[in-house]
Protein backbone atom coordinates (compact mmCIF):
# COMPACT_ATOMS: atom_id res chain seq x y z
CA UNK A 1 0.00 0.00 0.00
CA UNK A 2 1.24 3.23 -1.07
CA UNK A 3 0.23 6.37 1.05
CA UNK A 4 -1.24 8.71 -1.69
CA UNK A 5 0.02 11.88 -2.55
CA UNK A 6 -2.67 14.00 -0.71
CA UNK A 7 -0.50 17.17 -0.39
CA UNK A 8 -3.21 20.30 -1.60
CA UNK A 9 -2.66 21.72 -5.13
CA UNK A 10 0.32 24.29 -5.02
CA UNK A 11 -0.25 27.17 -7.92
CA UNK A 12 2.65 26.67 -10.04
CA UNK A 13 4.70 30.12 -9.38
CA UNK A 14 7.43 31.46 -11.49
CA UNK A 15 9.05 34.40 -9.57
CA UNK A 16 11.61 36.22 -12.25
CA UNK A 17 13.51 38.67 -10.43
CA UNK A 18 17.46 40.42 -11.88
CA UNK A 19 18.97 38.31 -8.94
CA UNK A 20 18.67 35.06 -7.70
CA UNK A 21 18.43 34.01 -4.14
CA UNK A 22 21.88 32.79 -4.04
CA UNK A 23 24.63 34.50 -6.03
CA UNK A 24 27.38 32.19 -7.32
CA UNK A 25 31.59 33.23 -6.77
CA UNK A 26 33.58 31.31 -9.20
CA UNK A 27 36.42 28.92 -7.80
CA UNK A 28 37.80 27.16 -10.25
CA UNK A 29 36.62 26.12 -13.66
CA UNK A 30 33.49 24.19 -12.49
CA UNK A 31 33.11 25.03 -9.21
CA UNK A 32 31.25 27.40 -7.70
CA UNK A 33 30.54 28.95 -3.74
CA UNK A 34 27.26 29.76 -3.44
CA UNK A 35 25.97 32.46 -0.95
CA UNK A 36 22.56 33.54 0.00
CA UNK A 37 21.64 37.11 -1.99
CA UNK A 38 21.62 40.42 0.33
CA UNK A 39 18.56 42.69 -0.22
CA UNK A 40 14.96 43.09 0.88
CA UNK A 41 13.60 41.36 -2.07
CA UNK A 42 15.85 38.40 -1.34
CA UNK A 43 14.63 38.28 2.69
CA UNK A 44 11.07 38.82 1.95
CA UNK A 45 10.36 35.60 -0.62
CA UNK A 46 12.54 33.42 1.73
CA UNK A 47 9.36 33.54 3.48
CA UNK A 48 6.91 32.48 0.99
CA UNK A 49 5.83 28.79 0.81
CA UNK A 50 2.93 28.76 -0.37
CA UNK A 51 3.46 27.82 -3.75
CA UNK A 52 5.67 25.68 -6.05
CA UNK A 53 7.79 28.21 -6.87
CA UNK A 54 10.52 28.66 -9.72
CA UNK A 55 13.04 31.30 -9.52
CA UNK A 56 14.43 32.82 -12.73
CA UNK A 57 16.83 35.31 -12.39
CA UNK A 58 20.86 36.30 -12.61
CA UNK A 59 23.26 34.35 -10.34
CA UNK A 60 25.30 37.67 -9.69
CA UNK A 61 28.33 36.35 -11.99
CA UNK A 62 29.75 36.45 -15.82
CA UNK A 63 29.75 32.47 -17.14
CA UNK A 64 30.67 32.79 -20.93
CA UNK A 65 31.66 29.31 -21.04
CA UNK A 66 28.94 26.63 -21.77
CA UNK A 67 30.75 24.02 -19.18
CA UNK A 68 30.66 26.72 -16.45
CA UNK A 69 27.05 27.36 -17.15
CA UNK A 70 26.48 23.79 -17.11
CA UNK A 71 28.28 23.43 -13.77
CA UNK A 72 26.84 26.64 -12.20
CA UNK A 73 22.82 25.01 -12.98
CA UNK A 74 23.84 21.89 -11.46
CA UNK A 75 25.49 24.04 -8.44
CA UNK A 76 22.33 25.73 -8.14
CA UNK A 77 20.26 22.64 -8.17
CA UNK A 78 22.12 20.86 -5.34
CA UNK A 79 21.91 23.76 -2.87
CA UNK A 80 18.00 24.71 -3.23
CA UNK A 81 17.68 20.79 -2.89
CA UNK A 82 19.41 22.01 1.17
CA UNK A 83 16.37 23.24 1.36
CA UNK A 84 17.13 26.59 2.83
CA UNK A 85 13.06 27.02 2.24
CA UNK A 86 11.07 24.59 1.17
CA UNK A 87 8.31 25.43 -1.57
CA UNK A 88 11.69 26.49 -3.89
CA UNK A 89 11.57 24.14 -6.55
CA UNK A 90 14.08 25.41 -9.00
CA UNK A 91 16.28 28.52 -9.05
CA UNK A 92 17.45 28.82 -13.08
CA UNK A 93 19.52 30.98 -13.79
CA UNK A 94 19.63 33.72 -16.85
CA UNK A 95 23.50 34.22 -17.97
CA UNK A 96 24.19 37.91 -19.15
CA UNK A 97 27.33 38.82 -20.89
CA UNK A 98 30.06 41.04 -19.58
CA UNK A 99 28.98 44.21 -21.82
CA UNK A 100 25.18 43.88 -20.94
CA UNK A 101 25.74 43.34 -17.19
CA UNK A 102 28.73 46.52 -17.34
CA UNK A 103 25.26 48.61 -19.24
CA UNK A 104 21.85 46.77 -17.91
CA UNK A 105 23.05 46.11 -14.67
CA UNK A 106 25.73 48.63 -13.29
CA UNK A 107 24.59 51.24 -15.89
CA UNK A 108 21.02 51.67 -16.59
CA UNK A 109 19.92 50.14 -13.53
CA UNK A 110 21.95 51.12 -10.39
CA UNK A 111 23.41 54.38 -11.88
CA UNK A 112 20.09 55.41 -13.32
CA UNK A 113 16.60 54.18 -12.18
CA UNK A 114 17.80 53.35 -8.61
CA UNK A 115 18.69 56.62 -7.84
CA UNK A 116 16.39 58.53 -10.09
CA UNK A 117 13.48 56.25 -7.83
CA UNK A 118 14.89 57.26 -4.34
CA UNK A 119 15.00 60.92 -5.03
CA UNK A 120 18.69 61.71 -6.03
CA UNK A 121 17.97 63.13 -9.74
CA UNK A 122 20.07 61.62 -12.94
CA UNK A 123 23.49 61.59 -13.13
CA UNK A 124 24.60 64.99 -13.93
CA UNK A 125 28.57 65.01 -14.25
CA UNK A 126 29.44 65.32 -18.03
CA UNK A 127 25.67 65.54 -19.31
CA UNK A 128 26.77 64.55 -22.84
CA UNK A 129 28.43 61.88 -21.91
CA UNK A 130 25.97 60.79 -20.32
CA UNK A 131 22.91 61.26 -22.48
CA UNK A 132 24.75 59.34 -25.31
CA UNK A 133 25.93 56.47 -23.00
CA UNK A 134 21.98 56.73 -21.49
CA UNK A 135 20.63 55.34 -25.15
CA UNK A 136 22.98 52.36 -24.93
CA UNK A 137 22.17 51.61 -21.44
CA UNK A 138 18.69 51.60 -22.39
CA UNK A 139 18.87 49.13 -25.32
CA UNK A 140 21.23 47.43 -23.05
CA UNK A 141 17.98 47.03 -20.88
CA UNK A 142 15.84 46.14 -22.66
CA UNK A 143 17.63 43.36 -24.16
CA UNK A 144 18.62 42.30 -21.36
CA UNK A 145 14.77 41.97 -20.26
CA UNK A 146 14.17 39.86 -23.38
CA UNK A 147 16.40 37.82 -22.43
CA UNK A 148 14.79 37.07 -19.20
CA UNK A 149 11.61 36.66 -21.29
CA UNK A 150 12.89 34.34 -23.33
CA UNK A 151 14.20 32.36 -20.45
CA UNK A 152 10.51 32.44 -18.59
CA UNK A 153 8.65 31.34 -22.14
CA UNK A 154 11.01 28.01 -22.13
CA UNK A 155 9.72 27.40 -18.35
CA UNK A 156 6.17 28.45 -18.40
CA UNK A 157 3.27 26.03 -18.93
CA UNK A 158 -0.19 27.01 -18.96
CA UNK A 159 -1.76 27.94 -15.86
CA UNK A 160 1.41 29.33 -14.20
CA UNK A 161 1.67 32.51 -12.33
CA UNK A 162 4.72 35.13 -13.35
CA UNK A 163 5.55 37.02 -10.88
CA UNK A 164 8.23 40.14 -12.23
CA UNK A 165 10.13 42.33 -9.75
CA UNK A 166 11.65 45.19 -9.37
CA UNK A 167 12.97 48.06 -11.67
CA UNK A 168 15.72 46.14 -13.25
CA UNK A 169 12.47 44.50 -14.93
CA UNK A 170 10.05 47.13 -15.98
CA UNK A 171 10.04 46.02 -19.71
CA UNK A 172 9.48 42.37 -18.95
CA UNK A 173 5.89 42.88 -18.87
CA UNK A 174 5.80 43.75 -22.76
CA UNK A 175 7.82 41.62 -23.52
CA UNK A 176 6.07 38.39 -21.89
CA UNK A 177 2.77 39.50 -23.03
CA UNK A 178 4.35 39.30 -26.65
CA UNK A 179 5.05 35.81 -26.60
CA UNK A 180 1.70 34.94 -25.02
CA UNK A 181 -0.92 37.33 -24.22
CA UNK A 182 -2.77 34.98 -21.80
CA UNK A 183 0.00 34.70 -19.92
CA UNK A 184 -0.91 35.81 -16.24
CA UNK A 185 2.03 38.59 -15.58
CA UNK A 186 2.13 40.45 -12.17
CA UNK A 187 4.70 43.43 -11.45
CA UNK A 188 5.93 44.43 -8.21
CA UNK A 189 8.41 47.09 -7.26
CA UNK A 190 10.74 47.15 -4.32
CA UNK A 191 11.50 50.19 -4.38
CA UNK A 192 10.00 53.55 -4.18
CA UNK A 193 7.78 54.84 -6.89
CA UNK A 194 8.66 58.87 -7.03
CA UNK A 195 6.31 61.46 -7.81
CA UNK A 196 5.62 62.19 -11.50
CA UNK A 197 7.47 65.27 -11.58
CA UNK A 198 10.87 62.73 -10.80
CA UNK A 199 9.83 60.36 -13.36
CA UNK A 200 9.15 62.51 -15.77
CA UNK A 201 12.95 63.43 -15.75
CA UNK A 202 13.69 60.11 -17.61
CA UNK A 203 13.95 60.06 -21.28
CA UNK A 204 12.47 57.00 -21.57
CA UNK A 205 9.98 57.64 -19.32
CA UNK A 206 6.99 56.79 -21.51
CA UNK A 207 8.10 53.07 -22.80
CA UNK A 208 8.99 51.98 -19.54
CA UNK A 209 5.52 52.70 -18.09
CA UNK A 210 3.84 51.38 -21.29
CA UNK A 211 5.84 48.22 -20.79
CA UNK A 212 5.12 47.80 -17.40
CA UNK A 213 0.96 48.25 -17.93
CA UNK A 214 1.14 45.55 -20.10
CA UNK A 215 1.34 43.37 -16.73
CA UNK A 216 -2.13 42.77 -15.33
CA UNK A 217 -1.17 43.57 -11.92
CA UNK A 218 0.99 46.14 -10.46
CA UNK A 219 1.97 46.36 -6.89
CA UNK A 220 3.50 48.55 -4.54
CA UNK A 221 4.80 48.82 -1.27
CA UNK A 222 2.31 51.88 -0.32
CA UNK A 223 -0.34 53.57 -1.23
CA UNK A 224 1.82 56.90 -2.18
CA UNK A 225 3.68 55.05 -4.04
CA UNK A 226 0.92 53.55 -6.47
CA UNK A 227 -0.59 56.79 -6.79
CA UNK A 228 2.50 58.10 -7.74
CA UNK A 229 2.87 55.64 -10.63
CA UNK A 230 -1.12 56.37 -11.91
CA UNK A 231 -0.31 59.98 -11.77
CA UNK A 232 2.72 59.56 -13.99
CA UNK A 233 0.60 57.27 -16.35
CA UNK A 234 -2.42 60.17 -16.34
CA UNK A 235 0.00 63.07 -17.08
CA UNK A 236 3.04 61.64 -19.06
CA UNK A 237 0.89 58.99 -20.99
CA UNK A 238 -2.53 60.74 -21.02
CA UNK A 239 -4.14 57.71 -19.84
CA UNK A 240 -7.13 57.80 -17.54
CA UNK A 241 -7.05 56.40 -13.94
CA UNK A 242 -9.53 54.49 -12.22
CA UNK A 243 -9.91 53.62 -8.19
CA UNK A 244 -8.70 50.24 -9.58
CA UNK A 245 -6.07 51.31 -11.43
CA UNK A 246 -4.94 52.81 -15.64
CA UNK A 247 -6.96 52.21 -18.58
CA UNK A 248 -5.90 52.23 -21.77
CA UNK A 249 -8.19 51.86 -25.01
CA UNK A 250 -10.42 49.62 -22.44
CA UNK A 251 -8.00 47.63 -20.90
CA UNK A 252 -7.50 47.85 -17.29
CA UNK A 253 -4.08 47.83 -15.43
CA UNK A 254 -4.73 47.00 -11.97
CA UNK A 255 -3.01 48.74 -9.54
CA UNK A 256 -2.74 48.61 -5.90
CA UNK A 257 -0.27 48.74 -2.57
CA UNK A 258 0.53 45.33 -0.98
CA UNK A 259 3.19 46.34 2.02
CA UNK A 260 5.54 43.62 1.91
CA UNK A 261 6.80 41.79 5.30
CA UNK A 262 8.81 38.99 6.71
CA UNK A 263 8.86 35.60 7.84
CA UNK A 264 9.11 36.66 11.64
CA UNK A 265 8.71 33.47 12.76
CA UNK A 266 12.31 31.80 11.46
CA UNK A 267 13.92 34.95 13.22
CA UNK A 268 11.91 34.69 16.35
CA UNK A 269 12.37 30.75 15.99
CA UNK A 270 16.25 31.33 15.68
CA UNK A 271 16.21 32.94 18.76
CA UNK A 272 16.06 29.38 20.60
CA UNK A 273 18.92 27.98 18.75
CA UNK A 274 21.81 26.97 21.03
CA UNK A 275 24.37 28.74 18.42
CA UNK A 276 22.61 32.14 18.97
CA UNK A 277 22.10 31.45 22.71
CA UNK A 278 25.78 31.76 22.80
CA UNK A 279 26.57 34.61 20.45
CA UNK A 280 23.99 36.59 22.41
CA UNK A 281 26.18 35.75 25.60
CA UNK A 282 29.32 36.79 23.79
CA UNK A 283 27.53 39.86 22.76
CA UNK A 284 26.28 40.93 26.51
CA UNK A 285 29.89 39.92 27.72
CA UNK A 286 31.96 41.99 25.06
CA UNK A 287 29.47 45.65 25.74
CA UNK A 288 28.76 44.94 29.53
CA UNK A 289 27.91 48.12 31.07
CA UNK A 290 27.47 49.62 27.42
CA UNK A 291 24.06 50.61 25.36
CA UNK A 292 24.20 49.23 21.97
CA UNK A 293 23.38 51.07 18.88
CA UNK A 294 23.05 49.16 15.76
CA UNK A 295 22.76 50.21 11.92
CA UNK A 296 22.33 47.09 9.11
CA UNK A 297 22.59 48.49 6.01
CA UNK A 298 23.65 47.51 2.12
CA UNK A 299 26.42 50.03 1.95
CA UNK A 300 24.16 52.12 -0.34
CA UNK A 301 23.88 56.12 -0.98
CA UNK A 302 20.19 55.29 0.01
CA UNK A 303 20.64 54.28 3.33
CA UNK A 304 21.96 57.62 5.13
CA UNK A 305 25.22 55.97 6.50
CA UNK A 306 27.17 59.02 6.41
CA UNK A 307 24.15 60.79 8.23
CA UNK A 308 23.58 58.72 10.39
CA UNK A 309 27.26 58.36 12.03
CA UNK A 310 27.58 62.29 12.12
CA UNK A 311 24.54 62.22 13.86
CA UNK A 312 26.07 59.74 16.21
CA UNK A 313 28.65 62.19 16.35
CA UNK A 314 27.01 64.91 17.22
CA UNK A 315 25.12 62.99 19.86
CA UNK A 316 28.24 61.74 21.29
CA UNK A 317 29.84 66.10 21.02
CA UNK A 318 26.66 66.92 23.22
CA UNK A 319 26.30 63.92 25.49
CA UNK A 320 30.22 63.71 26.99
CA UNK A 321 27.94 61.95 30.09
CA UNK A 322 27.62 58.70 27.51
CA UNK A 323 31.02 58.20 25.90
CA UNK A 324 32.22 55.09 27.12
CA UNK A 325 29.05 54.16 28.09
CA UNK A 326 27.06 53.62 24.14
CA UNK A 327 28.55 51.82 20.97
CA UNK A 328 27.18 51.86 17.79
CA UNK A 329 27.91 48.64 15.74
CA UNK A 330 26.82 48.97 11.88
CA UNK A 331 26.76 46.31 9.49
CA UNK A 332 27.29 47.89 6.30
CA UNK A 333 26.95 45.09 3.43
CA UNK A 334 29.11 46.00 0.24
CA UNK A 335 26.89 45.80 -2.28
CA UNK A 336 27.53 46.88 -6.52
CA UNK A 337 30.95 47.59 -6.09
CA UNK A 338 31.83 48.42 -9.63
CA UNK A 339 29.78 50.92 -9.78
CA UNK A 340 31.47 54.45 -8.93
CA UNK A 341 29.32 56.23 -6.55
CA UNK A 342 29.16 53.16 -4.23
CA UNK A 343 33.29 53.00 -4.67
CA UNK A 344 33.34 56.91 -3.16
CA UNK A 345 30.87 56.11 -0.58
CA UNK A 346 32.97 53.39 0.94
CA UNK A 347 35.97 55.27 1.20
CA UNK A 348 33.29 58.78 2.42
CA UNK A 349 32.24 56.26 5.56
CA UNK A 350 35.58 55.04 6.11
CA UNK A 351 36.67 58.76 6.25
CA UNK A 352 34.40 59.67 8.66
CA UNK A 353 34.47 56.54 11.31
CA UNK A 354 38.24 57.00 11.79
CA UNK A 355 37.55 60.87 12.27
CA UNK A 356 35.00 59.91 14.85
CA UNK A 357 36.52 56.94 16.84
CA UNK A 358 39.73 59.10 16.48
CA UNK A 359 38.00 61.97 18.38
CA UNK A 360 36.19 59.98 20.71
CA UNK A 361 37.88 56.66 21.25
CA UNK A 362 40.55 55.85 24.18
CA UNK A 363 42.80 52.91 24.64
CA UNK A 364 40.44 50.41 25.82
CA UNK A 365 37.16 51.60 23.28
CA UNK A 366 36.00 53.04 20.33
CA UNK A 367 32.72 54.46 19.60
CA UNK A 368 32.07 52.84 16.67
CA UNK A 369 32.58 49.66 15.41
CA UNK A 370 32.20 49.24 11.67
CA UNK A 371 31.76 46.11 9.65
CA UNK A 372 32.53 45.97 5.59
CA UNK A 373 31.00 42.55 5.36
CA UNK A 374 27.70 40.68 5.87
CA UNK A 375 26.97 38.59 8.60
CA UNK A 376 25.63 34.77 8.83
CA UNK A 377 21.87 34.50 10.05
CA UNK A 378 22.55 33.80 13.20
CA UNK A 379 24.85 36.02 14.19
CA UNK A 380 22.53 38.81 12.76
CA UNK A 381 19.84 37.26 15.26
CA UNK A 382 21.52 37.72 18.08
CA UNK A 383 23.16 41.06 17.39
CA UNK A 384 18.98 41.81 16.59
CA UNK A 385 18.13 40.92 20.14
CA UNK A 386 21.07 42.80 22.36
CA UNK A 387 20.54 45.51 20.88
CA UNK A 388 18.75 48.72 22.90
CA UNK A 389 18.90 50.82 19.62
CA UNK A 390 18.08 50.25 16.23
CA UNK A 391 18.73 53.36 13.91
CA UNK A 392 17.10 52.76 10.87
CA UNK A 393 17.80 56.36 8.82
CA UNK A 394 17.13 55.41 4.94
CA UNK A 395 17.44 59.02 3.20
CA UNK A 396 14.51 57.02 0.90
CA UNK A 397 13.53 53.61 1.05
CA UNK A 398 10.93 51.40 -0.71
CA UNK A 399 10.48 49.66 2.51
CA UNK A 400 13.18 48.44 5.07
CA UNK A 401 12.88 45.07 5.96
CA UNK A 402 16.02 45.82 8.04
CA UNK A 403 13.46 47.40 11.00
CA UNK A 404 11.08 44.49 10.61
CA UNK A 405 13.87 41.99 11.38
CA UNK A 406 15.04 43.64 14.38
CA UNK A 407 11.06 44.27 15.95
CA UNK A 408 10.46 40.52 15.82
CA UNK A 409 13.81 40.09 17.54
CA UNK A 410 13.19 42.21 20.56
CA UNK A 411 10.34 40.82 22.49
CA UNK A 412 12.68 39.81 25.04
CA UNK A 413 14.26 43.59 25.52
CA UNK A 414 11.84 45.61 23.91
CA UNK A 415 14.81 47.87 22.33
CA UNK A 416 13.80 51.40 20.60
CA UNK A 417 13.79 51.55 16.77
CA UNK A 418 14.65 55.16 15.22
CA UNK A 419 13.61 55.38 11.94
CA UNK A 420 13.06 57.73 8.88
CA UNK A 421 9.99 58.99 7.80
CA UNK A 422 11.04 58.58 4.04
CA UNK A 423 11.05 54.53 4.15
CA UNK A 424 8.01 52.77 4.05
CA UNK A 425 8.49 50.89 6.57
CA UNK A 426 7.32 54.26 8.71
CA UNK A 427 3.80 53.96 7.66
CA UNK A 428 3.68 50.78 9.45
CA UNK A 429 6.00 50.74 12.35
CA UNK A 430 5.16 55.04 12.37
CA UNK A 431 3.28 54.57 15.53
CA UNK A 432 5.79 52.39 17.61
CA UNK A 433 9.28 53.86 16.49
CA UNK A 434 11.10 57.22 16.77
CA UNK A 435 10.47 58.76 13.44
CA UNK A 436 13.23 61.15 12.05
CA UNK A 437 13.98 63.13 9.09
CA UNK A 438 17.29 61.43 8.44
CA UNK A 439 18.73 64.72 6.59
CA UNK A 440 18.58 66.68 9.95
CA UNK A 441 21.25 65.51 12.28
CA UNK A 442 20.29 67.81 14.83
CA UNK A 443 17.05 65.78 15.07
CA UNK A 444 18.52 62.58 14.97
CA UNK A 445 21.00 63.07 17.40
CA UNK A 446 17.97 64.34 19.65
CA UNK A 447 16.11 61.37 18.84
CA UNK A 448 19.23 59.09 20.05
CA UNK A 449 19.07 60.62 22.92
CA UNK A 450 15.29 60.16 23.59
CA UNK A 451 15.43 56.58 22.93
CA UNK A 452 18.56 55.87 25.04
CA UNK A 453 16.59 57.78 27.72
CA UNK A 454 13.18 56.20 27.02
CA UNK A 455 11.19 54.75 30.42
CA UNK A 456 10.31 50.76 29.90
CA UNK A 457 6.52 51.77 29.93
CA UNK A 458 7.01 53.52 26.96
CA UNK A 459 9.16 51.32 25.37
CA UNK A 460 7.25 48.74 25.85
CA UNK A 461 4.28 50.22 24.60
CA UNK A 462 6.01 50.82 21.40
CA UNK A 463 7.47 47.46 21.01
CA UNK A 464 4.27 45.85 21.35
CA UNK A 465 2.57 48.10 18.45
CA UNK A 466 5.54 47.01 16.40
CA UNK A 467 5.56 43.11 17.29
CA UNK A 468 2.10 42.93 16.41
CA UNK A 469 1.96 44.88 12.66
CA UNK A 470 5.79 42.19 11.85
CA UNK A 471 4.09 39.03 13.71
CA UNK A 472 1.04 39.99 11.69
CA UNK A 473 1.61 40.75 8.43
CA UNK A 474 4.23 38.49 7.23
CA UNK A 475 6.00 38.07 3.56
CA UNK A 476 4.05 34.91 3.63
CA UNK A 477 0.53 36.76 3.55
CA UNK A 478 1.96 39.31 0.95
CA UNK A 479 2.90 36.81 -1.30
CA UNK A 480 -0.50 34.66 -0.74
CA UNK A 481 -2.76 38.21 -1.27
CA UNK A 482 -0.71 39.16 -4.59
CA UNK A 483 -1.17 36.14 -6.16
CA UNK A 484 -4.34 35.64 -5.23
CA UNK A 485 -4.87 39.52 -6.55
CA UNK A 486 -3.97 38.36 -9.86
CA UNK A 487 -5.58 35.48 -10.30
CA UNK A 488 -8.94 37.25 -9.98
CA UNK A 489 -8.25 40.42 -11.81
CA UNK A 490 -7.77 37.57 -14.88
CA UNK A 491 -10.73 36.15 -14.17
CA UNK A 492 -12.35 39.49 -14.29
CA UNK A 493 -10.73 40.22 -17.29
CA UNK A 494 -11.73 37.62 -19.25
CA UNK A 495 -15.71 38.28 -17.81
CA UNK A 496 -15.15 41.72 -19.16
CA UNK A 497 -14.20 40.38 -22.70
CA UNK A 498 -17.07 38.07 -22.62
CA UNK A 499 -19.76 40.67 -21.87
C1 LIG B 1 17.24 46.11 -3.23
C2 LIG B 1 16.53 45.83 -4.53
C3 LIG B 1 16.69 44.36 -4.92
C4 LIG B 1 18.18 44.01 -4.95
C5 LIG B 1 18.81 44.31 -3.61
C6 LIG B 1 20.31 44.02 -3.57
O1 LIG B 1 16.64 45.46 -2.17
O2 LIG B 1 15.17 46.17 -4.42
O3 LIG B 1 16.15 44.11 -6.19
O4 LIG B 1 18.36 42.63 -5.27
O5 LIG B 1 18.60 45.70 -3.33
O6 LIG B 1 20.98 44.70 -4.59
P1 LIG B 1 21.78 43.95 -5.74
O7 LIG B 1 22.10 44.99 -6.75
O8 LIG B 1 22.98 43.38 -5.06
O9 LIG B 1 20.90 42.85 -6.28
Amino acid sequence: WERPDVRPFRQRLLVVANRLPVSAVRRGEESWSLEISAGGLVSALLGVKEFEARWIGWAGVNVPDEAGQRALTKALAEKIREAFYDSLQRCIPVFLDEDIVHQYYNGYCNNILWPLFHYLGLPQEDRLATTRSFQSQFAAYKKANQMFAAVVNEHYEEGDVVWCHDYHLMFLPKCLKEYNRKMKVGWFLHTPFPSSEIHRTLPSRSELLHAVLAADLVGFHTYDYARHFVSACTRILGLEGTPEGVEDQGRLTRVAAFPIGIDSERFIRALDVPQVQEHIRELKERFAGRKVMLGVDRLDMIKGIPQKILAFEKFLEENPSWHEKVVLLQIAVPTRTDVPEYQKLTSQVHEIVGRINGRFGTLTAVPIHHLDRSLDFHALCALYAVTDVALVTSLRDGMNLVSYEFVACQDAKKGVLILSEFAGAAQSLGAGAILVNPWNITEVAASIDQALNMSAEEREKRHQHNFVHVTNHTAQEWAETFVSELNDTVVEAQLRIRQ
